[in-house]
Order: structure tokens, then C-alpha cells, then sequence
């Protein structure tokens, strides 16, 4: 099974998980790539001025875990015009994680979980797990191991 962790992150937390999730989930798979989305000028530009620098295809992967920041209470811009212009995810299975300042999950944390969701189903993917990281609570540590092992147990 070819594996993907495709993830946007503006300030590295994300990006920081993702690194962690592939080194374990090489433990108990082949092939996991890590890709990272990336634009073209600064961080804050309104979605209709985003570009791509970096815009990773899925033909590559069976399974991916796409992760990205919360932000403004919602799944970070980049992230949702970046999913929008998938195509057809149909025969793949696809998980999610998001990172997130604030330690409640109503500050954003399930709406993101939930837009990626109903991106990937519009397009066809089986849904499998997901998981919130409050940056700043004093239990991140746990809390990332435990998405973590959540996410490896779903594969
Ligand atoms: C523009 C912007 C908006 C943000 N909005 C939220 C928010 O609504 N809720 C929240 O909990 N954290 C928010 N944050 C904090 C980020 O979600 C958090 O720091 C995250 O871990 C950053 O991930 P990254 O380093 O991968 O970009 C925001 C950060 C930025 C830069």
C-alpha cells in the first residue's frame, strides 16, 4: 500500500506532527511520502488569489492523511482550495488531522475536521480517521501521540 501525508502548514506545527506520524508509520509500512503544499508569495492572501508552488497529486497514493492548521475557525484557506482542486478521489481511503491553537474543539478544530471531510467525500474517498492537536494546551504531547496511533490503527 503506497501512503501519503500531504499537508499544509504556515508556521511548521503542522508540518512538525506530519514528520513524527511518517517516522512511526514507517515502523509498520513501506512507502510513506511526505509532500507539502506550498504557495506562491506570502501567508494571508484571500483564496482567490492563492497560488500553487507546490501542489502534490494523489495518483501516487492507495491511502493519505492530509493534514493543515486551523485558522479564522476554519480549515486554513491554502488547505481548502488546495483539497477543492483534487480530482476524483474514488478507491482511496483518506484521514485527517489538524493543528490548532486554542485547546476546544469548537474554536474551529471539528468544522475543519468536518470541511476536509466533506471535500474528499464529494469527490468519492472513503473517510476514515481523524484528530484535533491543541498547540498550546498542556497536554500536547499525549494528545499527538494519541492522534498519532489513532491515524497508524486506522491503516
Ligand atoms: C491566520 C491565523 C489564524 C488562526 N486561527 C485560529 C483559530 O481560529 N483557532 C485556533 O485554535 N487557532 C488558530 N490559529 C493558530 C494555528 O491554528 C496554530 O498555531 C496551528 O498549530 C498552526 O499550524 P502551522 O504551524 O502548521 O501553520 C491561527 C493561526 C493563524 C496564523
Amino acid at each position: 500500500m503506497r501512503i501519503g501525508i500531504i499537508v499544509y502548514s504556515q508556521t511548521d506545527n503542522t508540518f512538525t506532527v506530519a514528520k513524527e506520524l511518517q517516522r512511526k508509520l514507517m515502523n509498520v509500512a513501506k512507502t510513506v511520502t511526505l509532500e507539502r503544499v506550498t504557495i506562491v508569495g506570502e501567508p494571508g492572501q484571500p483564496e482567490s488569489k492563492i497560488e500553487f508552488a507546490v501542489k502534490p497529486g494523489l495518483d501516487p497514493y492507495d491511502e493519505i492523511i492530509f493534514g493543515a492548521p486551523v485558522q479564522a475557525f476554519n480549515l486554513a484557506v491554502v488547505m481548502k482550495k488546495y483539497m477543492n482542486q483534487l480530482g476524483s478521489m474514488k478507491g482511496k481511503k483518506v484521514h485527517f488531522f489538524v493543528t490548532k491553537k486554542l485547546a476546544q474543539k469548537w474554536t474551529g478544530g471539528n468544522r475543519a475536521v468536518n470541511q476536509m471531510n466533506k471535500i474528499c467525500r464529494s469527490k468519492g474517498a472513503s473517510v476514515g480517521e481523524s484528530g484535533i492537536i491543541f498547540w498550546k494546551d498542556q497536554h500536547r504531547k499525549r494528545t499527538t501521540e494519541e492522534v498519532i496511533e489513532r491515524l497508524i490503527h486506522a491503516i
